[in-house]
């Protein structure tokens, strides 16, 4: 076995590559500062002012990386989480000004309510519950205003049952024919998204994510909710997080062999980012666990270690 390990010839036998092309870059879009703002929980990472989006995008070009998702802050919310599908909202803006300056982006918009709402939920609310069917029109509003605005791939991460539909219906109906859906399928009520939420101001007032989100100790309910975004009609379905669901990605991949991305989120970026900060770990680690989320299954990765690992590439 060590005859192909030698420094010289390795390379020949790798079975799993990273490119730059397999990485969305997420971007947090705040309506509400003047200056990148860096998220105390996850270091070197920003919030970036509306008017310095399109300078972000280059400097991420640059790197060749050319596939971002956008998160908005807005300045407004209200119980039912207005601003999301505002002509002028955060993200609506955000997708003009980067369209209008270059041709050969990939923009991606998370779907969702949360950063929207008062209350932090992901649909609308009453009393302690967060209700399903009523959120479904919402949703479908926030896809079609992303699509009119720019937007190449909607990705709804609400976790409401028949989300995929809804969506996919309204942007048919609208003439939207062409843009794709990325479900956030198989996202797990987790631990590792609380970096997240001090970034885009979307934590929630009350009660947690569990009604909605899948609970981690199972992994054949996250087959049959891919199975259903893909009957509902998502193009790429996702699996949320990642480093310890690479169990989950490969199990989606092998099963439905489907176009399968895998969220690298904030926590696990903050864990190893603290780690190389005490010195306890070195940064060729970005490189080992972005690899393993390929070599599980993942055909892209969303990622905030995008930049570093397309230096380093
Ligand atoms: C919105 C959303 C969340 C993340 C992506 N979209 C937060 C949540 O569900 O609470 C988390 C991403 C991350 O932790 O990097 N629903």
């Amino acid at each position: 076995m060590r005859r192909l390990r030698k420094e010289n010839l390795r390379f020949l036998v790798r079975e799993t590559k990273l490119s730059v092309d397999d990485f969305i870059v997420p971007i947090f879009v705040d309506e509400n500062i003047k200056k990148p703002l860096e998220i105390s929980s996850m270091p070197n990472y920003f919030r970036i002012p509306l008017d310095s989006v399109v300078k972000e995008i280059e400097a991420c070009l640059d790197k060749n990386l050319k596939t971002f998702i956008l998160f908005g802050i807005p300045s407004y919310k209200d119980e039912v989480g207005t601003s999301a599908y505002d002509k002028n909202g955060v993200i609506q803006r955000a997708l003009r000004s980067i369209k209008s300056e270059f041709d050969d982006v990939v923009l991606i918009t998370d779907v969702c309510l949360c950063e929207y709402t008062s209350h932090g939920h992901c649909g609308i609310v009453k009393g302690t519950q967060i209700l399903n069917d009523e959120t479904l029109p919402l949703l479908a509003k926030i896809a079609i205003s992303h699509a009119e605005a720019g937007a190449d791939i909607v990705a709804p991460s609400a976790m409401m049952d028949g989300m995929v539909k809804a969506i996919r219906e309204g942007l048919d109906n609208e003439g939207y024919k062409d843009t794709a859906i990325m479900s956030y399928a198989a996202k797990y009520a987790s631990n590792f998204y609380s970096p997240f939420r001090e970034a885009a101001e979307s934590g929630f007032k009350f009660g947690d994510r569990k009604s909605y989100q899948m609970d981690f100790h199972n992994s054949n309910e996250a087959l049959r909710e891919v199975e259903l975004d893909i009957k509902e009609g998502a193009d790429i379905i996702m699996v949320k997080p990642a480093l310890a669901y690479l169990d989950i990605i490969h199990k989606v991949k092998q099963k439905f062999k489907f176009p399968t991305a895998a969220y690298n989120v904030s926590g696990e970026y903050s864990m190893i980012k603290a780690a190389i900060k005490l010195g306890w770990l070195n940064e060729d680690v970005i490189y080992e666990i972005l690899t393993a989320i390929k070599r599980a299954g993942a055909d892209l990765i969303i990622t905030y270690h995008a930049k570093e690992i397309a230096d380093f590439l």
